[in-house]
């Protein structure tokens, strides 16, 4: 068991990446809060994770709005006793089909706003909080889109993460927070319209189709324990579609 008894907080943890990262968690032996807009697809992941033998607390929040994140992360530490590992998981790559407002520049926003903007206020709490602590880990999830040069929200919005995840890492690491980022190429998630685990149309990258999110978990394990406790700042891509 590499993360016995560590508290994890996995935004987005209701399906695809972030539900495979709580779930490959709760197999090393630790207790989850999970995170997502919607509950019910939540309550499913806490019952997997609690089948498996450890505590899942369910917070149904949107991580772009910011003046929640304080208030938010204050019950996460309070139900879970403390926070050992944060995964900012929690991400989209267009706005929604019934979005009040259909325009390129709300579809930057609404991009922008989960992607970037939550994740560096997400960051700065929890890392202020892993500083007074002296120990923690932030594990970003970036995207191989962010590792190349594009004129779109969404390749620019990974591309902030990148960034952003190698500069907090420099603040952090000496006081003991390890920062880390999964650039993952396409992963059969609903983000790819692979609700049917059916890969759709994209490069297939070096597997010669897409991840599975249960092959991107194990990376977060790794970022997560111990085994990974001289890395600082690294970006680490599985799949690139990037040629
Ligand atoms: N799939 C890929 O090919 C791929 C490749 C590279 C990187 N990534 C990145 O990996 C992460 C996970 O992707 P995925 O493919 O697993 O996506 P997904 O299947 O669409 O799942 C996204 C998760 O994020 C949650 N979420 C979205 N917006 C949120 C918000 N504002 N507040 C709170 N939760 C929110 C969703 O739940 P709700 O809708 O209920 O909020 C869901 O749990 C994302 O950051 C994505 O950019 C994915």
């Amino acid at each position: 068991m590499r993360l016995q008894n560590k508290r994890a907080l996995v935004t987005g943890a209701s399906r695809g990446i972030g539900r495979a990262i709580a779930l490959a968690f709760a197999d090393e032996g630790a207790d989850l809060a999970l995170t997502a807009r919607h509950a019910d697809a939540l309550a499913d992941v806490a019952a997997a994770v609690r089948a498996k033998g450890r505590h899942a607390h369910c917070f149904a929040w949107d991580v772009s709005v910011v003046p929640q994140i304080q208030p938010r992360l204050a019950e996460v530490w309070a139900a879970l006793g403390g926070l050992d590992i944060a995964v900012n998981n929690a991400g989209v790559v267009r706005l929604p089909k019934d979005h009040p407002n259909p325009t390129p520049e709300a579809a930057w926003d609404y991009i922008l706003d989960i992607n970037l903007k939550a994740l560096h206020f997400m960051c700065e709490a929890v890392a202020k909080r892993m500083k007074e602590q002296k120990r923690g880990v932030i594990i970003n999830l970036a995207s191989d889109a962010g590792l190349r040069a594009a004129p779109n929200a969404y390749c620019i919005s990974k591309w902030g993460v990148v960034g952003y995840t190698q500069g907090l890492a420099k603040l952090m690491a000496p006081h003991g927070v390890r920062v880390n980022a999964i650039a993952p190429g396409p992963v059969a998630t609903d983000m790819m319209n692979c609700a049917d685990g059916q890969p759709k149309d994209w490069p297939a990258g070096p597997l010669g189709r897409y991840a599975l999110p249960e092959e991107i978990a194990p990376i977060a394990v790794f970022l997560a324990s111990d085994d990974s406790r001289a890395v600082f700042g690294e970006v680490i891509v599985a799949n690139s579609a990037n040629g």
